[in-house]
């Protein structure tokens, strides 16, 4: 049984104060089951989101990292770094990077090594663009992206980790998937991580689907057989929107 895990992206959103209303106001609204929460703030509310979370039980995961231990690289941030603040998680390849920052495949794959060598747990992200999606390259672009990120790993590090199915084009946008064709590209994934590794690590491995969730849609998505979790962005914001779709799948995974 794979355990469910939501997890809120906040982006470039909130201050020091406002994280800590949320975090507060979250634990308090919270009726959390058998399922994994993480809140992925920006880097100066590490610390902060992971003590609080540390209380209740909320994981914390970092948007983004480089792959070099320490060194001369001004403006970037190492994983001994977030593992020193008691970060678990970190995203990789968000398509906000790959797209406004430039980040490459290649330099994915560094990344997820790199979190993998200092025991952080990688949330992969993947998807297509509108373009993408309108020829018909879907499933091709994103076992291309899950390939190249993939290789080299060890099956116990790749059972493990997230990867998180966000289509560009309903990132932000309100425009989500159909839980059938978010379903049809984690069936996709599930069939790349078996044929680059086996069976039982595609078995394993938690997907999650991300863009434009919300409390009216979340249970489309987890009621789909492939799909293990949410990536939420904008609606992760609010304590009580995020609270609301952490109860309903945690509601549904206990009944
Ligand atoms: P969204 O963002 O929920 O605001 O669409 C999702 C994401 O970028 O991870």
């Amino acid at each position: 049984m794979r355990t469910p895990i939501i997890a809120a992206n906040w982006k470039m959103h909130k201050t020091t104060g406002e994280a800590q209303d949320f975090m507060h106001e979250l634990a308090g609204l919270l009726n959390k089951g058998n399922l994994e929460v993480v809140i992925c703030p920006p880097f100066p509310l590490l610390g902060l989101v992971a003590e609080a979370g540390s209380k209740y039980g909320i994981f914390t995961g970092a948007q983004n990292m480089y792959w070099e231990t320490e060194g001369a690289y001004t403006g970037e941030v190492s994983p001994l770094l977030l593992k020193d603040l008691n970060v678990t998680f970190v995203i990789i390849g968000h398509s906000e990077r790959r797209h406004l920052f430039g980040e490459t495949d290649q330099q994915v794959a560094r990344k997820i090594k790199a979190a993998f060598a200092h025991n952080l747990t990688p949330i992969l992200c993947v998807g297509e663009t509108l373009q993408q999606r309108q020829a018909g390259e879907t499933m091709a672009v994103v076992s291309e992206q899950v390939n190249v990120a993939l290789t080299g790993l060890d099956p116990s590090q790749v059972r493990r980790m997230i990867i998180a199915y966000e289509p560009v084009w309903a990132i932000g946008s309100g425009l989500a998937a159909t839980g059938k064709d978010a379903n049809e590209v984690a069936a996709q994934i599930r069939k790349t991580v078996a044929e680059m590794f086996s069976l039982k690590v595609a078995r394993d491995i938690r997907i999650q689907y991300g863009g434009s969730v919300k409390p009216e849609n979340i249970m489309e998505f987890m009621q789909e057989a492939e799909i293990d979790g949410a990536l939420v962005g904008g609606a992760s914001l609010a304590a009580d929107k995020f609270a609301a779709m952490i109860n309903r799948v945690a509601g549904e995974a206990v009944s």
